[in-house]
């Protein structure tokens, strides 16, 4: 039988997962549809409760249900146990409903090959910035700083890593040459956001690769700053399209690809695409 995998939000019209796991359903010969399904609020539960009696093979979830969906699996993975938020339901042979997040996997595995002695700044210290530092931690990469706007929030992620350190904004910028991957996980930058870099380049390290999980636009204000310093710079759409990658090779054991997927997704939103 055909199986389905969906992705279930509130916004959702904008979410980009249906075409790309439709693209990789193709590419992978998998008999397989992905759709989109916008949840009212109040009807989380008889949503997860209509996908299960439907036989959905696995759902993607995302914003506002990450945390809320959790009462309503089986099973949670430990990588969205630690940070309490799920983005990827998977359908066990037993029939059984697991929760899983590779937001932060799919995040690390977007830098491409990053060493465990590396000093790593994040810049945030929200939901975003958690899911990504507690993955850091989890793959082994112990050096972390999280520099944010409300030191306090920093400090907190810091006592509940168990790694790491907390700093301000300011004292980030004044010691960015110790920084071999410098990560932007605030709004800022967003499209109807400030424009405003979070904090200045001027003392960034040669060689350094500069990531900012923002993809719309695809070249926010510290990714156009970082090009001006010829470093390797990330946009948001790598993780975007890593954490889908790990989904589907949950939902269908096989890794699609990864890279072709950015580029067909830079070349179908240009280099902005703040209309959509
Ligand atoms: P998300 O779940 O997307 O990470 P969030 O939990 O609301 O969103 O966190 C937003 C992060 O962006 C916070 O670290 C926030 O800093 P504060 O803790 O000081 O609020 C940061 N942020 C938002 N707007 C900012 C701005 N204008 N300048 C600097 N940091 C900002």
């Amino acid at each position: 039988m055909k199986k389905w995998f969906a992705v279930i939000g509130n916004p959702i019209s904008h979410s980009l997962s249906p075409e790309m796991h439709e693209t990789w359903l193709k590419q992978m010969n998998v008999d397989a549809t992905y759709i989109p399904i916008h949840v009212e609020l109040d009807h989380l539960e008889q949503a997860v409760e209509s996908l299960k009696l439907l036989g959905c093979s696995g759902w993607n979830v995302t914003v506002p249900f990450k945390e809320a969906i959790i009462p309503y699996l089986d099973e949670v993975d430990d990588s969205a146990k630690g940070i309490g938020a799920v983005n990827t339901v998977v359908k066990t042979l037993d029939n059984k409903y697991v929760g899983y997040n590779t937001d932060g996997l799919g995040f690390i595995n977007s830098l491409g090959r990053i060493l465990p002695e590396y000093n790593i700044l994040i810049i945030g210290a929200g939901g975003a910035a958690r899911g990504i530092a507690h993955a850091l931690k989890t793959q082994g990469f112990t050096h972390l700083t999280i520099a944010n706007r409300t030191v306090e929030k920093a400090r907190v992620l810091v006592e509940e890593l168990k790694a790491g350190q907390a700093v301000t904004l300011e004292v980030a910028e004044n010691t960015l040459i110790k920084f071999d991957v410098i990560v932007q996980t605030t709004p800022l930058g967003m499209k109807n956001s400030d424009a405003s870099l979070p904090i200045q380049l001027h003392q960034l390290k040669e060689n350094a690769i500069v990531a900012d999980i923002v993809y719309n636009p695809l070249v926010t204000p510290l990714i156009e700053e970082a090009k001006k310093y010829n470093v390797r710079t990330i946009n948001g759409l790598g993780m975007l399209v890593h954490q889908g990658a790990l989904a589907f090779s949950y939902w269908n054991g096989v890794n699609p690809d990864t890279d072709g997927m950015i580029q067909q997704l830079i070349d179908q939103l240009g280099g902005n695409y703040v209309n959509r």
